[in-house]
This record gives structure tokens, sequence and C-alpha cells, in this order.
């Protein structure tokens, strides 16, 4: 059974890939296919994080609005200001500048959080506790794909 930095990390790494491939892909249907893979995946990520796993960090740290995971909100909602800038310049204009802008916020974001927020997770929580949250995060992986 994997920790939470493992199971989360891997889900950056999977979502890059994605990416990575949208940005290549010269086809317009086939990128359009590969954009709308990326942000519900991302966005079902970004999900995970605010209603499953900050929480547990904000009950035992009593920073919510304030401190590491508000910064981390706030970087969400920019990059789904940024995911819908793009969704709506697809195939339209060269979305290289939201795409850089993007992948700008979101590499910074990941890190943070892969050394800093599950590490934390992974520490504090008793082991019960961490299997818990990641049994809710698969839960809700199957029931949305
Ligand atoms: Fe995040
Ligand atoms: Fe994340």
């Amino acid at each position: 059974m994997g920790t939470i930095l493992e199971f989360m990390s891997h889900d950056h790494d999977r979502l890059d890939a994605i990416f990575a491939e949208f940005c290549k892909e010269s086809d317009a249907e086939k990128a359009r296919d590969l954009f709308s893979q990326f942000d519900t995946g991302l966005r079902a990520h970004i999900a995970w994080e605010e209603e499953i796993l900050f929480p547990p960090f904000e009950d035992r740290t009593g920073m919510r609005n304030t401190g590491p995971t508000a910064v981390m909100r706030m970087e969400h909602q920019q990059i789904k200001q940024h995911l819908q800038t793009i969704l709506e310049t697809l195939g339209e204009t060269d979305p290289s500048t939201s795409v850089n802008a993007l992948v700008q916020v979101l590499t910074a974001h990941n890190l943070k959080e892969e050394n800093i927020l599950y590490p934390w997770l992974d520490r504090t929580l008793p082991e019960e506790e961490s299997l818990a949250l990641l049994d809710r995060i698969r839960r809700s992986q199957a029931g949305t794909s």
C-alpha cells in the first residue's frame, strides 16, 4: 500500500505526461481530446486535495485562511483560470502564452506539494487515517472514470 506522497506524485506525473502529449499534438481533434483528459484529471486531482487532503492538515495545524493550504487553494484558482483560457483559445490562436503560464504555476505548485504537504501528511497522520484518505480518493476516482 503506497503513501500519499507516492500516490499523488504519481498522479502529477500521469497528468504531466498527458499535457506533454497535448503540447506535441498537431491534430486539432486529438489535441482537444488530450486537453479534455488533462482538464478533467487535474480538476479531480484538485478536488481530492481541497476536499480530502487539505482538511486534516488544516484541522491539526489550525491554519486554514492563512498558511500553505490557503496559498495552494489560491494557486488552484489560478490553475483553473489558465485551464479555462486554454480551453477558450483551443484551435483558434496560438495558446502558448497561457500554456506557459499554466506550466509555470503548476510546476512550482506540484513541487511544493511533493516537498512539503504530502510528506507532512505521511509523517503526521496515523497510518489508518492515511489509508482511509487514499481509499476515499480511489473510490472517487472509480466513480468518475
Ligand atoms: Fe494542488
Ligand atoms: Fe497536487
